[in-house]
């Protein structure tokens, strides 16, 4: 096994666009502190608190590099950049009280400071600020996409849910069933992201594109949550979120659903989390078997989101699509 466990997987990609886009994030962000600034102390506090929280901002990347390479950045693209990262964030805080998430981008979760009715409602009062702001700006494409993927998002979330495995057992959960999960609870935002992106530049309205570019983040997405599951095998010095937690949560995860395939694996796996032994599980789970599906679903998801993109889009586009992609495969630093 070739490891280079020595940096968070995200930051080279991470430090290229936030380079790249440092004035359109920092338009978002500006947009989103002025925004969802509330005349109640206690919400305020909280809000100021969600705003301090550093995340990778990948959602608004994909809107903004969707609409630089097809047209330019303008204030709808910064006010659809706000709104997917929004509702992205109102999820976030929903989910760690979920999974009794520990950490989230290097902190401790919002719930554990404030409590999880705190967490759920900021959530919540998050998400109606989305949904005023959107009609605001009168945004009805934007509000129609991420009226779809809440529902969407809820719904896989739902389904993920009805499959978690009691305590120290290993949920059992098809592969198809999986990508069906995080089609919905993970890629339709990043397809949301990407579509919302085209739409704030009006240049492309016809239905055949619109339908590519949504293909597009669809795969992104689902190769992108494949690799998220994989890094939970990390330690969360490089993560900066809760290592095994999908594993101590019995959540079916990428490399515990490919586990299932392999009897003897899946065998070990079973008596590796009977008895708590999580360090154990992780060092089965980095099998060549294992990390060659990583690979093989990676590079075959990615193949799909960047077909999507042969037929009619801007070279720029086409290079940002190859840059994550690559991005994406190498989340998972171990090889075989
Ligand atoms: C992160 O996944 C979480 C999601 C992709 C979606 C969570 C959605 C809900 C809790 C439903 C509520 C939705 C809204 C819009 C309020 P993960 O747990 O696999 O990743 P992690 O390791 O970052 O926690
Ligand atoms: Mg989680």
């Amino acid at each position: 096994m070739k490891e280079t466990l020595n940096q968070n997987p995200d930051k080279w990609i991470m430090d290229y666009f936030h380079k790249k886009f440092r004035e359109h994030l920092h338009a978002v962000n500006e947009f989103m502190i002025k925004n969802l600034e509330s005349s109640v102390k206690e919400v305020n506090e909280v809000f100021q608190w969600v705003a301090d929280g550093g995340g990778k901002m990948l959602r608004p990347i994909l809107v903004i590099a969707v609409a630089e390479a097809l047209g330019s950045v303008n204030q709808r693209t910064i006010t659809g950049a706000a709104l997917v990262e929004i509702v992205h964030i109102a999820s976030l805080l929903h989910d760690d009280v979920i999974d009794n998430g520990l950490l989230r981008r290097g902190k401790p979760a919002l719930h554990r400071i404030w409590g999880n009715t705190i967490a759920i409602l900021t959530g919540d009062s998050l998400l109606s600020k989305g949904i005023r702001l959107a009609v605001t700006h009168k945004e009805w494409d934007f509000l129609n996409y991420l009226s779809i993927a809440v529902e969407q998002i809820t719904e896989g979330e739902i389904m993920e849910q009805s499959c978690v495995a009691s305590k120290n057992a290993i949920p059992e959960v098809s592969t198809e069933r999986y990508i069906e999960i995080v089609k919905k609870k993970t890629a339709v935002l990043l397809a949301t992201a990407t579509v919302i992106g085209a739409l704030s530049t009006n240049t492309i309205t016809d239905t055949y594109h619109l339908n590519k570019l949504w293909n597009y983040g669809i795969n992104l997405g689902i190769a992108f949550q494949i690799s998220d599951d994989m890094i939970d095998l990390l330690p969360h010095q490089l993560t900066h979120k809760s290592s095994y937690s999908d594993l101590k949560s019995g959540i079916p995860s990428f490399p515990i659903v490919v586990a299932l395939k392999y009897p003897h694996i899946k065998e070990k796996l079973i008596r590796l989390i009977t008895g708590n032994d999580y360090e154990g599980a992780v060092r089965l789970l980095n099998s060549p078997e294992i990390i060659s599906e990583y690979t093989k679903h990676i590079v075959s998801f990615i193949e799909e989101a960047n077909a999507n993109l042969s037929d009619g889009f801007p070279a720029p586009l086409i290079e940002t699509s190859r840059m994550l992609g690559e991005w994406i495969l190498s989340r998972y630093p171990i090889k075989i």
